[in-house]
């Protein structure tokens, strides 16, 4: 066969496309090593294709795009990776900044911030700036962020406030969390082949649909974007219902 073994790319149906897609950009260090390439050079590889996405998905009619950019947890590997990635934000909010409102796209950041070296901070808050004035797809970036510290930092933030317990519901709590104003993701994607969420939004994946697949991060592109959405359009979501 002339194609090969090439697969058809699968035809999206355009009236349910998600209103939220989230994806945990794991398999950046695998990458680079199956090329004989530093770690580092995944992480670059996968920024790239964090832009990419960020902008077929934008084409697509999403609203809403999450990404896990680093964990509470990432702290733990070496000092100059942290370095590397922390500067590859870096650049990459540099770039962003400039290019942001011409794409309309609207960028925040969930996670705990305070810990972030001090230029990536100021770069943060002249993003926001920016963000306020345009009304795009609106791309958050979790950084230093984990599900569990989220979710301590709400109770917190409730028990200083004295809230009686017996007013305290779900959207009560909701309202404290990094996420407070976004929708709960309809589709989580996983790429880099584990089959877990290592910390990753979990409150607001409670009903969301998962996608996991063994390409990497930086191989993410539009056709392996496009089955995951066929995937999610092959579902029948209940929340419990029939
Ligand atoms: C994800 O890729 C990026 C971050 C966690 C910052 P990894 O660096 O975890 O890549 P693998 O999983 O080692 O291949
Ligand atoms: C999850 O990937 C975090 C990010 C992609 C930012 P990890 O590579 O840190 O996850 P584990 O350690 O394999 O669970
Ligand atoms: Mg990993």
């Amino acid at each position: 066969m002339i194609f090969g073994k090439q697969e058809a790319r699968p035809v999206l149906d355009k009236t349910n496309i998600p209103v939220h897609i989230a994806a945990i950009m794991d398999g950046n260090g695998r990458w680079a090593q199956k090329r004989g390439l530093p770690r580092t050079a995944g992480h670059s590889a996968g920024s790239e294709a964090f832009q990419n996405a960020a902008e077929y998905l934008q084409s697509l009619g999403v609203q809403y795009f999450t990404v896990y950019a680093f964990s509470t947890e990432n702290w733990k590997r070496p000092a100059e990776e942290v370095q590397a990635i922390m500067g590859l934000l870096d650049r990459y909010l540099r770039k962003a900044i400039r290019e942001m409102a011409e794409k309309n796209i609207r960028l925040r950041f969930l996670g705990d911030l305070e810990p972030l070296p001090e230029s990536l901070k100021k770069l943060i808050a002249e993003t926001n700036e920016i963000s306020r004035g345009t009304t795009g797809m609106q791309v958050n970036v979790c950084l230093n962020y984990g599900g569990r510290d989220e979710i301590v930092r709400a109770v917190r933030s409730l028990v200083r406030e004295g809230v009686d317990p017996e007013t305290i519901t779900e959207d009560l709590l909701g309202s404290r969390l990094y996420s407070a104003d976004i929708p709960d993701p309809d589709l989580t994607i996983r790429p880099g082949g584990e089959l877990r969420l290592s910390n990753f939004l979990l409150w607001q994946n409670a009903y969301t649909e998962f996608y996991f697949t063994d390409t990497l991060w930086p191989d993410m592109d539009e056709a392996e974007l496009d089955k995951a959405i066929a995937a999610y359009q092959g579902r029948k979501r209940r929340f419990g219902g029939i």
